[in-house]
């Protein structure tokens, strides 16, 4: 008896402090592809949220804030599984990471049946944050940021454009917006090189996710279009900032539309360019701001919530917040769940013996210019 009077309150000391460790932590799963192809995004990602926490603190409104990092190697499959994983086992608050379109999808109905917030910090198909109320993307969307292009590429006396793109969500989404955008007399989406070169367009317009620009460049200019007068323009992922100095003189003078430039010329961004080198040790990409913005919704929005990780509150609080990004003014569009924010036509140069993408004009105040009405 005296036995199991001691076991009985063991028990119960043992459920008090599991609660009371439960209530003061806040636990987010991240999903990065860490390793593969697409490890640049992750690392990106991952170093925006290390920064954001070493400036901000790993409390918040009472919580202690735990990041539970998982690697997905960018397999649709694995992000499922992994997602099931943090949900049931480590009992999770929020989801962030998801690199890339497919890995976002597999886990939207995930999120809403779970009631869990859903933080996209990279994948950037527009109708993403259609799949599910509780995903919010602190980052862009790729017709955001291409009919910026495509309307320069009008006004700058450019007639015939052939695109190329990955043959997937953003690839396809970016082809759209500079279509609809662009009055192309002669469509011709050739999906090779030199079927580009063979078109002799005035303008090759390219999407290729983050990660992939440093091998197109190496086989546009294996096949001498660099030396075609054909103009090399595309949104800010193929001259994305990780690895844009390996890119080499090819890249000089190719023209993108982008949210985020590493050169952005403001003192927030100098300080964040700084400090997020003098942690990581490298330059931060788009990507990273995807993870330091995504930290910085979430940390508001528990702050609103003054603690609670009620998944709907915590969404509630993420509709309209805005605030001075390192990229410019953000808006997280409460009708959508995307940013509105600037976008920004950049040229690539050469500053100090390394490549940057330079920007020569602003579009302020930019929305997703293709999301149904929800
Ligand atoms: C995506 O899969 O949504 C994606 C990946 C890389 C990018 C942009 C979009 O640079």
């Amino acid at each position: 008896m005296l036995k199991r009077i001691a076991a009985a309150t063991l028990f119960a000391v043992g459920l008090a402090s599991g609660n009371a460790l439960a209530q003061d932590t806040v636990k987010i799963g991240l999903i990065l592809p860490m390793t593969g192809p697409f490890a640049s995004t992750g690392r990106q990602i991952d170093g925006g949220i290390k920064l954001w926490m070493q400036q901000n603190g790993t409390t918040v409104a009472g919580k202690k804030i735990e990041v539970i990092l998982k690697d997905d190697a960018g397999n649709a499959d694995t992000t499922r599984r992994v997602a099931q994983e943090l949900l049931v086992n480590d009992k999770v608050q929020i989801l962030a990471g998801f690199g890339l379109t497919p890995l976002a999808l597999t886990v939207a109905p995930m999120a809403t049946q779970a009631k869990v917030p859903m933080i996209v910090m990279a994948a950037a198909t527009s109708a993403i944050t259609e799949q599910s109320p509780y995903i919010v993307r602190p980052g862009f969307t790729l017709p955001q940021v291409t009919t910026p292009m495509a309307d320069w590429a009008s006004k700058n006396g450019i007639k015939k454009v052939v695109t190329l793109v990955s043959d997937y969500g953003p690839g396809i989404d970016a082809e759209n917006a500079f279509k609809t955008r662009f009055p192309l007399r002669n469509p011709d989406f050739a999906p090779f090189l030199q079927r580009v070169r063979d078109a002799s367009p005035d303008a090759v317009f390219v999407f290729v996710p983050s990660g992939v620009g440093a091998i197109f460049m190496k086989q546009f200019t294996e096949r001498g279009l660099d030396k075609s007068g054909i103009k090399l323009i595309g949104t800010g992922d193929l001259t994305d900032d990780d690895i844009l100095n390996d890119m080499g003189d090819v890249a000089l003078g190719v023209i993108t539309s982008f949210h985020y430039s590493a050169a952005h010329n403001s003192a927030a961004n100098k300080a964040y360019v700084e400090a997020f080198k003098k942690l990581n040790g490298y330059r931060p990409n788009f990507f990273s701001l995807g993870g330091y913005d995504g930290m910085r919704i979430i940390y508001k929005a528990l702050e609103t919530t003054k603690g609670s990780t009620d998944g709907t509150a915590l969404v509630d609080a993420m509709k309209g917040q805005q605030f001075e990004s390192p990229r410019g003014p953000v808006t997280i569009d409460p009708a959508t769940r995307d940013p509105i924010q600037n976008v920004y036509l950049r040229k690539v140069e050469k500053v100090n013996g390394e490549l940057w993408n330079i920007e020569f004009e602003t579009m302020t105040a930019v929305k997703d210019p293709t999301h149904k009405p929800q």
